[in-house]
């Protein structure tokens, strides 16, 4: 049966990845990000693999902005039952540099984000009798320097997580959560100019602390959505997989 996914943030990165791995799971794919031009690529790349996608702009923080890109994708692609809350932002610092502006932005991408996204498509999913929600948390849940804000939002996508999972599984709705460690992507290349090192080293110098003794690439995360989005993950809910090529970070 095809089913109707939305992975948001998926212009680049892990969230890219984990739309193409969606489409070739058999999903129609709603691309959505800030802006639906970001999409191209994405949408391109499941098209021309002989799936199919759409791009859709949306602020995820921006809660009109959410209502109408979810009625836009039912009205393109039929009634989303599938949610990957994927889109984030850093605005690392220490705390006593953190600004309000550091908190609130990452704070409401992924928080208030994720919560928009969630009861915009909850309603989709209880109509249908059947859901998935999968939320990006992090490593940095667990606590990391120069992340206060991030590793809040991190940990409050747990909760939010298992809260999901409780009342939605009476409705044939699945939430889960993954926590990834270090993934090679934009937002890791932005860390290592932050902390004014070359991307390659960086990547060399995190693989050395990792147990698999590399670092994780998108493919890697959207494996694991994969099978939280899987008809057969029907009875899992409210965990919190560590995709970090260890035990934790
Ligand atoms: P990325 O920075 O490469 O991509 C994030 C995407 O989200 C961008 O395309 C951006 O435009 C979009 N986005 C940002 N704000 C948005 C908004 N308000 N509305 C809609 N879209 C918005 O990031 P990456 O590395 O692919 O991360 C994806 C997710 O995985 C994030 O939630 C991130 O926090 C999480 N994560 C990443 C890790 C890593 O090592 N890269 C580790 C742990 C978690």
């Amino acid at each position: 049966m095809t089913r109707t996914a939305i992975v948001t943030g998926a212009a680049r990165g892990i969230s890219a990845a984990t739309a193409r791995r969606l489409a070739a799971d058999g999903n129609a794919v709603a691309v959505l990000d800030l802006e639906a031009g970001q999409c191209a690529a994405t949408v391109a790349a499941i098209t021309d693999a002989g799936g199919r996608a759409i791009a859709v702009g949306a602020n995820v923080a921006d809660a009109r902005a959410v209502t109408e890109a979810v009625a836009h994708v039912e009205a393109e692609l039929g009634a989303p039952t599938i949610l990957v809350n994927n889109a984030g932002i850093i605005r690392d610092n220490l705390l006593f540099k953190m600004t309000e502006d550091d908190w609130d932005s990452v704070l409401s991408v992924h928080l208030r984000g994720a919560f928009l996204m969630s009861r915009a498509v909850q309603a989709h999913q209880v109509a249908a009798g059947w859901g998935r929600i999968v939320n990006l948390s992090s490593t940095s849940a667990l606590g990391n320097r120069g992340q206060a804000n991030y590793a809040a939002a991190k940990a409050g996508m747990q909760g939010f997580t298992k809260t999901l999972a409780i009342e939605l599984g009476r409705f044939g709705v699945t939430a889960n959560a993954i926590a990834p460690g270090f993934i090679v992507t934009d937002m890791t290349r932005a860390t290592a100019e932050r902390v004014g090192v070359g991307f390659e080293d960086f990547i060399a110098q995190n693989a050395k602390e990792i147990p698999v003794g590399r670092a994780g690439y998108p493919e890697d995360i959207a494996a694991a959505a994969s099978f939280f989005c899987s008809e057969e993950a029907g009875f899992v809910s409210g965990q919190v997989l560590y995709v970090a090529g260890g035990p934790r970070a």
